[in-house]
């Protein structure tokens, strides 16, 4: 059934006695728009959210993210009902990683040890031996003793830097991420010389072009860390603009200008991460729908490869 809502401020009432009613907490990666941000219970990058799935004791889940984000949550915390607002919100690494060709790929390198980015299926998860997130990735790859080979899908970028950080020689999967990969290298440097006094930081999905700009390089939590210690007043933001929401809300007298993309927008928006809103973010807790659903054998393959993760990033 669909609620119309029709204030915001009507809407945010019902969420929040929605969520006392069911038991219910609101997971939001920084990537979402501003009002889901303001109604979370908790607010992460990939690695956080992950580890607020594993610990949290309410009944249900409503994950505003991405799939594969809702995905993992359901995969780890199997009893619980995990509801995303649009189940349609892909990810193009995700995407462009299908079971059969990641299948295909590994045989080709049989003696690898196969390490995925958080960024892919169940499916794809279940396949691989140990997951990483933007923000353990450089850990979990030193992790692997020196003489074993490496697999690392399904982000091209995020691999060649943590190949450059770790100077491991990895075998990469051709993915990338379409919004971090349609920053404007150009744009970025004309930004930077017109800012003379704004660091340019950016996440390690971005291409390594763009990442050579960079005075720092981590995760969305990272980034939003930084900007918050750093004495900069002024930081220009190499990644989705959604995390800008609470830049501004920790750092409000800084200045945070985004990093622009090839096409004309000013900022960098992910058409996925954007399906969600709060008013289908109020109808999925309503309607407890649409929901996660996972085979149980995909489940425990691809629990294996996350649990794996999180032991390693207990001090992370
Ligand atoms: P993190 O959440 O690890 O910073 O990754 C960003 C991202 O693109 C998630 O889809
Ligand atoms: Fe996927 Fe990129 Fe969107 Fe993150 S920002 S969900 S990596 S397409």
């Amino acid at each position: 059934m669909f609620i119309s809502k029709n204030s915001r401020s009507e809407l945010i009432q019902s969420i929040e006695q929605l969520k006392r009613e069911k038991n219910a907490i609101i997971l939001a990666h920084y990537y979402q728009d501003n009002g889901i941000q303001d109604c979370a219970d908790y607010i992460g990058d990939s690695l956080g959210l992950s580890q607020a799935a594993a610990k949290t004791d309410a009944d249900i889940i409503v994950f505003a993210g991405v799939h594969f984000m809702a995905e993992t949550a359901k995969i780890i915390s199997p009893n619980k009902k995990v509801l995303l607002p649009d189940l349609d919100a892909g990810c193009s690494l995700a995407d462009d990683c299908k079971t059969e060709d990641f299948i295909a790929f590994k045989k080709q390198h049989p003696e690898h040890i196969v390490i995925s980015y958080i960024n892919c299926t169940a499916e794809v998860k279940a396949e691989s031996d140990i997951i990483c997130t933007s923000s353990n990735a450089v850990h979990i790859v030193n992790s692997i003793p020196k003489e074993r080979k490496i697999i690392f899908a399904p982000d091209k970028n995020l691999g060649r830097y943590v190949i450059n950080k770790s100077g491991r020689d990895m075998v990469l999967w051709d993915g990338a991420c379409m919004v971090h990969e349609a920053f404007s290298l150009s744009k970025i440097e004309a930004l930077i010389e017109q800012n003379p006094n704004a660091e340019f930081i950016a996440h390690p999905e971005c291409t390594e072009a763009v990442l050579k700009h960079a005075s720092f390089i981590g995760s969305t939590t990272a980034l939003l860390n930084y900007t918050k210690t750093s004495e900069k007043q002024q930081f220009i933001i190499g990644t989705e603009s959604g995390i800008l929401h609470q830049m501004i809300k920790n750092s409000p007298d800084k200045r945070f200008i985004p990093a622009p993309p090839m096409n004309n927008c000013a900022c960098n928006d992910c058409p996925h991460m954007k399906k969600n809103t709060l008013q289908k973010l109020h109808d999925c807790l309503f309607n407890e729908a649409p929901e996660i659903m996972l085979e149980e054998s995909i489940r425990l393959k691809a629990e294996k490869s996350i649990k794996r993760m999180l032991e390693l990033s207990v001090n992370l």
